[in-house]
């Protein structure tokens, strides 16, 4: 037999395994270290010249060896970040993540399970952190879950569960050729993500009823009743109500006990957005904020928001169990179960969502909650919260600026004013340049959105590392650029 010239991609030899591990060992102490320095730095800036043209061309189909890698990484890599791992970093709705779960995620991606459903730790794992959860959120003991990407996936695996529970064909054999005009209800303020879903489930964008809100941007139950009744005049089959525990734009948490009860009376799916606001449910002192949230037929929940994971974890739950998993089981014979070995668990997680092969994303969140206690958790919420309101209050104390929405949890927005006396086109665009001041500054970063059809400022803050004279910096600055954009203006008028 002629010797084949064989290759791996592990180390040659133990002094080169030893190697590795000195570098490994290096860049755990480089990235603790880039953690724990991180209020020195800019809380943004944009990629340099170099960085752009490193980042350019083609693979090498030679070795550079990791040596080389890894310090490409920290040249052109790690010094531009998208800024959320920094105190004053208060954009969309972006997490710091845990340097626990930091160093949870290389023993992740060492151990390298396969969690499609396999009889392995990783499995228990799993199971353990979704009962945690469960525990956690006050959702009954029976509820399934899943852990998934993040918010997005929740939601649309939440509404396929909605989608085929309810249409009045088999979704599964039939598709939807036969199905009627399905109808699902959500406030004008909900994220995109839950339109994008309708889109992938076949049901159209025409399937999403937007009802409008009130004055504090919550769904205005009268109207949601209004628009089920005149769909079913209409002959439209209503399916599902969508609730939010948190919009994203101003954290505004819709009346849930009140939708879970039209969802009850009219026979609907009732599903819950809780992507920012689920974690409210941990907080004795706010959980009443989120009330009814623990009713809903599938919630979608992330961890990688207000539960300050790294990227990408989150969680959907679904009340009945089994129609979850028919939903989206399927047992072909390479996959069926064995009466022993690897292959002898009941419970695959592929029977619960889309995926098949899923990475052990369980470990950052299970190696967290050990590590700090729940107990943080909950009290990081209040502390968020706490921190909103006091930048609420600080912006509502200085006249030269105005707060668009009311702060319920833990997202402000707000503009600059000035004395008052600009068109609303002018005060869309200062502040749009405000914006972008504020983000080239690097001092601290908010982001945006629109409110009353204006444009506005809009913080977010999911920080831990976040102090309450962070807060008080957004509203120095907010000032300062404001000010000053608005001299130029009289200068040059
Ligand atoms: C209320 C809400 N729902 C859903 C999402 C989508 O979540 P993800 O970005 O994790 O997919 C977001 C994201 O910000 C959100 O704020």
């Amino acid at each position: 037999m002629t010797k084949m010239l064989e290759e791996t991609l592990d180390p040659a030899s133990p002094a080169e395994w030893r190697s590795l591990g000195a570098l490994g060992s290096r860049m755990v102490e480089d990235m603790v270290e880039h953690l724990a320095s991180v209020r020195d730095r800019k809380v943004w800036q944009s990629p340099s010249g170099a960085a752009r043209l490193a980042l350019k061309g083609g693979a090498p189909e030679e070795p550079e060896g990791v040596a080389r890698a890894y310090e490409d990484f920290l040249q052109h890599v790690r010094p531009f970040p998208t800024g959320n791992l920094h105190p004053r970093f208060y954009g969309w709705v972006m997490a710091n993540g845990t340097p626990v779960a930091m160093l949870a995620e290389m023993l992740a991606a060492g151990m390298n399970f396969h969690l499609g459903g396999f009889d392995c730790a990783g499995a228990l794992v799993e199971e353990q952190v979704i009962a945690w959860l469960k525990e956690m959120l006050g959702l009954p003991k029976a509820t399934s879950g899943l852990l998934v990407s993040g918010g997005s996936i929740a939601n649309l695996v939440g509404l396929v569960v909605a989608r085929n529970a309810k249409a009045p064909v088999d979704v599964r054999e039939e598709g939807l050729v036969a199905a009627p005009r399905m109808r699902v209800y959500a406030s004008t303020e909900t994220h995109s993500c839950v339109r994008k879903a309708l889109e992938i489930l076949g049901l159209g964008r025409a399937s999403l009823c937007a009802v409008p809100v009130d004055g504090a941007f919550r769904v205005d139950v009268s109207a949601l009743r209004r628009a089920i009744a005149e769909d079913r005049r209409l002959g439209y089959l209503p399916i599902c109500v969508v609730g939010n525990a948190g919009t994203v734009n101003s954290g505004a948490v819709d009346d849930l006990d009140a939708l879970a009860a039209v969802a009850e009376e009219e026979k609907l799916w009732f599903h819950v957005d809780g992507a920012l606001g689920g974690p409210v449910a941990l907080s004795p002192a706010h959980r009443s904020l989120v009330a009814g949230m623990e009713r809903a037929d599938s919630l979608a929940v992330d961890l990688h928001k207000w539960m300050h994971m790294p990227y990408e974890v989150g969680c959907v739950f679904v009340r009945d169990a089994e129609q979850h998993r028919s939903t989206f089981a399927h047992s072909p014979e390479y996959l069926a179960q064995m009466p022993r070995g690897l292959a002898c668990r009941r419970e695959m997680f592929s029977d619960l969502g889309v995926q098949l092969s899923r990475g052990f994303r369980a470990l950052k969140v299970w190696m967290s909650i050990k590590a700090y206690g729940v107990g943080v958790f909950r009290r990081l919420i209040d502390q968020n919260i706490a921190q909103a309101r006091l930048l609420g209050d600080l912006v509502e104390a200085e006249p030269e600026l105005e707060l668009m929405a009311p702060v319920s949890l833990n997202v402000v927005c707000f503009r600059y004013v000035g004395d008052r006396r600009r068109t609303a086109e002018e005060l869309d665009a200062l502040n749009r340049e405000v914006l972008c001041r504020l983000h080239e500054s690097g001092v601290v970063v908010p982001s945006y959105t629109t409110l009353h059809g204006r444009y506005c400022l809009r913080a977010c803050i999911t920080s831990h590392r976040s102090r309450s004279e962070d807060v008080a910096v957004l509203v120095r600055e907010a000032l300062r650029h404001g000010r000053a954009l608005g001299a130029r203006a009289r200068a040059s008028a």
